[in-house]
Formats: structure tokens, C-alpha cells, sequence
């Protein structure tokens, strides 16, 4: 028999893990001040994306001596100009759990066809990171967006590192702490966690990185939208808000309406305080159904954002189409919307956990996929 629907609904249906539900504070008219049909060169474009980097400066605890840019092709763009301009100096370690750490390792060994070593781990499971040889450069991803699984600090990267460290942070950035003594590039994108616009990314460099930057020339054709120096200097242009090229001011105002949201409620201490009750809605919920589980096996590697689900009943018959049932099913109720497990990972439910998603929401939900799993059960049983 199907199960009586729950009489709560989440206000909020929206769970997706990229664009991200914007701030709850959110209205269009949040950005009837973005410096729409102005040059981003004329002194009110550049005071607003200066003010983008510093914001986000103060906001992530960036030490003042790392270079912050604005840079095009959303948080893929940041990251592979990383790779493209500091990579090939030594070898490389590249480290992945879930899909996009795996894009990165296809970038070094497809495309640069770098020297070095592939470290991976199944989806749920994490690299050992005490394995790695930090005299190389070491290129990975803090939170899997695709597994859910995160570093669970950055107690394993030696300080004293030779190589370079390349961070994809971009499920990372304001929901969880960033060791920066520990990261030399560090990239994240807009739409993610603050729940931002697409298109823009931003790169974090230590003084390290900007040192290789400097040193170093790659034996390979970059392309403008690529190109962090000058004549072996660093443009210092592109880390005051003079952008590569052409940014949305769009984007850039409905960016600082963001950062103003996080300052709101906190600031960093509050966003990952509102990831972790969220998170934690979800893990009570599995930890009293022994039906589901974190995809993430060691729970000290549980993200507080991606969170990751598999079904694990026994009755269930195929999963890959269960999990898709019942997302399905939570989508058309208008309770959950885009909750399905990533395209290339292990069929399940991807729920997003971020600061942006209020955890009201969240408790409301939790019902609904209790009612989803049986309804489906019961339609499995019934086919
Ligand atoms: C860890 C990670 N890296 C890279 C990306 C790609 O980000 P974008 O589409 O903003 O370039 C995502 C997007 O979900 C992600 O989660």
C-alpha cells in the first residue's frame, strides 16, 4: 500500500548541488545597484569587483599576502589556468575520489600529458594523502561534490612542502575551513556555496604560486584568457579587479548581494555552522533508517554540503532506477528539486547541505524521502 504523503513541505525546494539555492534573503531587486551598461573599467566597475576580492578577503580569512583574482569560466576556468600556467615544472601527483577531481587527472595526463603519478579512490573512499610525494606538485579536490566525501583537514599536507599545492575548493569555499598555509592555488566559483550566478571563478595564490608564476614558463601555447603574467611578472591588474576581460556586473552585484548574506549570518563561522546543522538533519535521518547511507564511509570524510545517499535495501530490485524513481518522485511532489545522484556517480541522492539551504527545509524534507521510498518499494512490489 502506498504511504500517506507527510503534511509539511519545504519552502524551499531547491536542493541542487550547482547553482546552489541563493541566500534565503534573496530578491531580484537585491541588484537594482549593479553598474548594468558601464564599463567594468570605469572607476564603479573597478570599486565593485575590488570590492568582490576584498570582501571575500575577509570573509574566507585569506592571509593578505595571497593574490585573489576574478577570472573567466566559472571555477573550470580558474582551475585549469592553474594548471596550464604553474604545471610541468616538476612532476605531478593527481589525486582524485569523484568526477571532477577524475576531470583534472584527464587534463595532466590527456592534455598536458604530464610527468608524475594518479592517485584515486572509489566513490565514497578517500586517497591517502600521508602516501602522497609532496616534493611534486599535488593537484586535488577539497570536497568531492560528485561522492561527498571531503579532506578532513589539511593536518596531512606538510608545511614544508617542495611542490606546489592546486586546490579545486569550489563545494568548499565558505562551508568548510581552508587551511591556507597549506593551499598555493585555490579556486571556487560564484554559484556554489554562497548560491551566486555562473560564468566568473576565482583564484587564490599564495606567494609561492605567484612565485612559479613568475619563474617559470610552460612549454605549451596559452591562451590569453590563461595568462596570469607579463614580461615573467605577475599582472598584479587581474588581482585589484582589473579582469582578463569582460565580467557580468550582473553576476558581480548579485556576488557582493552574497557576500552580504554571509556577513549576515556570521560570516564564515556562521555559514559553516548552518552546513553542519543541515548536514546533520540528513545524517539523524539515515543514522534511524537502515535503508540509506552516506556514500561516504568514514564519517570524518563526510561532507557538510554534497551530501551523498545510496539506497541500501535489500528488496530493491535495480538500483540505478530506484534512486531515479524516487528523485523523480520528490521532484514532481515539488519537494525536491535536482536531488539525483551526479551522472557519473553511484546511483543515489546528492542533497545540498550549504549555508544557503534553511534547515527547516531540510527537516521537512527528510519525511518526504521516507515517503518516496515507500511509495516506490511498494510500486516495485506491485509492477
Ligand atoms: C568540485 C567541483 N569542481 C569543479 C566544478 C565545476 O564548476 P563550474 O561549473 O563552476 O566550472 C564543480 C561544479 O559542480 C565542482 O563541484
Amino acid at each position: 500500500m502506498a504511504p500517506n504523503a507527510p503534511a509539511t513541505r519545504p519552502a524551499n525546494p531547491r536542493f541542487s548541488s550547482g547553482p546552489c539555492a541563493k541566500p534565503p534573503t534573496f530578491q531580484l531587486s537585491d541588484l537594482s545597484d549593479a553598474a548594468l551598461g558601464r564599463s567594468h573599467r570605469a572607476a564603479i566597475g573597478k570599486d565593485k569587483l575590488r570590492a568582490a576580492i576584498e570582501r571575500t578577503r575577509d570573509i574566507l580569512g585569506v592571509p593578505a599576502d595571497y593574490r585573489i583574482g576574478i577570472v573567466p569560466g566559472s571555477d573550470t576556468g580558474a582551475y585549469e589556468m592553474a594548471m596550464w600556467t604553474m604545471l610541468g615544472e616538476r612532476p605531478v601527483e593527481m589525486v582524485a575520489w569523484e568526477s571532477f577531481g577524475s576531470g583534472w587527472v584527464t587534463d595532466a595526463v590527456k592534455q598536458l600529458k604530464l610527468e608524475g603519478g594518479t592517485h584515486t579512490a572509489d566513490y565514497g573512499q578517500i586517497v591517502d594523502l600521508a602516501a602522497l610525494d609532496w616534493s611534486r606538485d599535488v593537484c586535488f579536490t577539497w570536497n568531492g561534490t560528485t561522492s561527498g566525501v571531503r579532506v578532513p583537514s589539511g593536518e596531512l599536507i606538510p608545511a614544508d612542502r617542495a611542490g606546489l599545492t592546486l586546490c579545486d575548493a569550489t563545494s568548499a569555499a565558505f562551508a568548510q575551513e581552508l587551511p591556507w598555509d597549506k593551499l598555493d592555488v585555490t579556486t571556487f566559483s560564484w554559484q556554489k556555496v554562497l548560491g551566486g550566478e555562473a560564468a566568473h571563478g576565482m583564484i587564490i595564490l599564495s606567494p609561492r604560486a605567484v612565485e612559479r608564476l613568475e619563474s617559470y614558463t610552460p612549454t605549451w601555447p596559452l591562451p590569453k584568457i590563461f595568462r596570469l603574467t607579463k614580461g615573467g611578472k605577475l599582472i598584479e591588474g587581474i588581482f585589484k579587479g582589473e579582469t582578463i576581460n569582460t565580467p557580468s556586473m550582473l553576476a558581480v552585484e548579485d556576488y557582493l548581494n552574497c557576500l552580504d548574506w554571509a556577513e549576515s549570518v556570521g560570516g564564515l563561522k556562521g555559514l559553516i555552522a548552518r552546513a553542519d546543522a543541515n548536514a546533520k538533519v540528513v545524517a539523524d535521518f539515515v543514522d534511524s533508517h537502515d535503508w540509506i547511507a552516506h556514500l561516504a564511509d568514514d564519517p570524518a570524510t563526510r561532507s557538510n554540503t554534497s551530501v551523498c545517499l545510496k539506497f541500501t535495501d535489500a528488496r530493491i530490485a535495480d538500483g540505478a532506477a530506484f534512486a531515479k524513481a524516487v528523485a523523480k518522485r520528490l521532484e514532481a511532489e515539488g519537494v525536491a528539486l535536482d536531488i539525483g545522484a551526479y551522472r557519473d556517480a553511484p546511483a543515489g541522492l546528492r542533497i545540498w547541505c550549504g549555508g544557503t539551504v534553511e534547515t527547516g527545509d531540510l527537516e521537512a524534507l527528510m519525511p518526504w524521502i521516507d515517503w518516496a521510498f515507500e511509495a516506490e518499494i511498494a510500486a516495485q512490489a506491485a509492477a
